[in-house]
């Protein structure tokens, strides 16, 4: 027994060279110290051995246990050693090569515009609020003396939420305009603040009309407010982003929630003025539409027209960078093409 317990150890060292990985490790210990190992067998037969071979045999083969038992918790270190150091031996990492640059995001040209719109105006003492999206019939029309079937809500095509009676149908908001009589409902004279944010209307698109698009709606109420005061403010605002070189055309206009009523225009980037597609071959792009508040849309918030006046003015957002970066498509802006938006 003594001799085969020798072989048994020998045999097992030598497979114990062989073994590369844990997994290897964990086959030789199942086939050597497992419960179905010679060796196992050995110590169970010795039971039924005259008892000086069984005291020889015991000690032999619990000697041999345990020197296979410490073998195997050696190799099993050098394996794990060996699993953590192979790949940094066999990978080098240069530190000094240049790190991948990631690409950086950036504001949308919009948002760009939208920023300096209100900044501009920002430095001239107005607020910054917003407004809600959907909208009742009473503040996108009925209370800018747009009632039902009156001519003027054919300017601006609407998009219906539901069909509420009178003035409480809901929509998407034609214009900011509406922030108008939410401000002056809330506030008393002085006022001064604009309004950033979307507007919606149901009608084909072209180059300079989208159906989705941004306005930054202005107000300013007081005593002695008059049409100087909107001009000299809008001439500031289209100086402060246009230069003075740019040609501004200011002209009457009609919206029935002012009087007068007045538009806007910036000559053409894309032609100089000579006429092109993106002007509509006139030489100018309109901006914005403006005029001092309606009486009727004072007193209807309680804000007497004897005492007080204001003007307001509504902006388009896109035609601001359109005119600038000379583009010559309204619907670049959100067909989310990054060739396009990278450029900003
Ligand atoms: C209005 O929306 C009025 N609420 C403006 C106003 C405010 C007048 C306060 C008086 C007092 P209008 O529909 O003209 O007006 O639009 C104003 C500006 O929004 C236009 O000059 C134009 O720059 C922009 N705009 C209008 N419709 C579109 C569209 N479909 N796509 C892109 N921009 C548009």
């Amino acid at each position: 027994m003594l001799e085969q317990l020798k072989d048994l150890h020998a045999q097992a060292l030598d497979e114990l060279n062989k073994v590369n990985s844990l997994r290897e490790l964990e086959l030789w210990r199942v086939r050597h110290l497992g419960k179905k190992s010679s060796l196992t067998k050995i110590l169970r037969s010795l039971a039924a051995l005259p008892l000086e071979e069984r005291r020889n045999g015991g000690a032999k083969a619990n000697e041999i246990k345990r020197a296979l038992e410490s073998s195997l918790e050696e190799k099993k270190k050098l394996l794990q050693e060996a699993l953590l150091t192979s790949p940094l031996e066999s990978q080098t990492l240069d530190v000094t090569l240049p790190g991948r640059p990631l690409p950086t995001g950036r504001l949308h040209p919009t948002t760009q515009a939208l920023k300096e719109i209100c900044d501009v105006f920002k430095n001239m003492g107005f607020q910054v609020i917003e407004g809600p999206d959907v909208e009742w019939d009473y503040y996108n029309f009925e209370a800018l003396n747009i009632p039902q079937h009156h001519p003027a809500r054919d300017m601006f095509a609407t998009l219906w939420i539901d069909a509420g009676i009178g003035g409480k149908a809901r929509l998407l908001r034609t214009h900011t305009s509406p922030m108008q009589i939410r401000l002056m409902e809330r506030e008393r004279p002085p006022i001064r603040a604009i309004v950033p944010g979307r507007a919606y209307r149901y009608e084909a698109t072209d180059a300079t009309h989208e159906s989705m698009f941004y306005q930054v709606e202005g107000l300013a109420v007081d005593k002695n407010i008059t049409l100087a005061d909107l001009k000299g403010t809008l001439f500031d605002f289209c100086r402060c982003l246009f230069g003075e070189e740019r040609k501004v055309r200011f002209r009457c206009d009609y919206f029935p929630f002012v009087e007068p009523g007045v538009e806007v225009a910036i000559g053409c980037s894309a032609c100089g003025g000579a006429g092109c597609r993106l002007c509509g071959y006139s030489g100018w792009i309109e901006i914005l539409g403006a005029g001092m508040v309606h009486p009727d849309v004072l007193a209807r918030v309680n804000i007497d027209p004897e005492i007080y006046s204001g003007f307001a003015f509504g902006l388009g957002v896109e035609r601001i960078p359109m005119l600038r970066y000379g583009i010559d498509d309204i619907r670049l802006f959100y067909s989310n093409d990054l060739r396009f938006l990278r450029q900003f």
